[in-house]
């Protein structure tokens, strides 16, 4: 099966895109493939962070691989936190520290809508291609929840009335920022692959 390496520590991330892969791909992660790098995020945009992430990784290997970044942004808060999702709260801060500060700020905001967007970027035979995916949302007005990771226990998507982390991964996948993002990386690789067997 042909090897793609996911530039990411967030084991998470992991699961959640090889349950979108499912066994098309054999999505390895650093860890997997002994790397040990904690990949810089210095960009003030989703994609340059990407991109960094994966030639990080592709000028490291030769190897094919991809790497994504995601941003919560409310609408209310001028698009924050964005790029600074990972560290809200300041370096080393916890999510639910990261939560606790999005939930001051927003309180007593009547306008709470929120979206997660999602990067990725791949690449393949020295070649950059980037993908990208978006859920709309808002943000509750507490906690609930306790599946998933980051900010899930306050994201309700637009058509649920559930946060992200009260949804199975499956249900998390119906709605989802990165399922999005990854179904069209899925699509391009798919049409990929049946160019180079032509
Ligand atoms: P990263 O920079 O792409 O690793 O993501 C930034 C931060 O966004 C992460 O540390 C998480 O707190 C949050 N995040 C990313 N994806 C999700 C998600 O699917 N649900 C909830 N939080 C997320």
């Amino acid at each position: 099966m042909n090897k793609l390496i996911f530039a990411t520590n967030n084991e998470n991330k992991v699961a959640e895109i090889k349950s979108i892969i499912g066994d098309l791909f054999n999505v390895v992660s650093l860890k997997d493939s002994g790397i040990e790098k904690d990949i810089p995020e210095p960009h003030e945009t989703l994609e340059e962070n990407a991109s960094e992430k994966s030639w990080t990784i592709y000028n490291l290997t030769g190897e094919n691989c991809f790497s994504e970044d995601t941003g919560l942004e409310t609408e209310a808060l001028n698009g924050e936190p964005g790029v600074k999702s990972a560290r809200y709260a300041g370096e080393g801060r916890s999510f639910t520290d990261n939560i606790q500060k999005l939930l001051t700020l927003l309180n007593g905001v009547e306008n709470r809508k929120a979206r997660f967007r999602t990067v990725i970027s791949l690449i393949i035979d020295g070649q950059e291609h980037l993908f990208s995916g978006s859920c709309e949302g808002h943000i509750g007005l507490e906690p609930k929840g306790e599946k998933g990771f980051g900010y899930d226990p306050v994201f309700i998507p637009v058509g649920d009335t559930r946060t992200f982390a009260e949804m199975s991964l499956e249900d998390k996948n119906i709605y989802s920022h990165r399922k999005k993002a990854t179904a069209q990386l899925l699509s391009f690789l798919s049409q990929y692959g049946k160019k180079m067997y032509q």
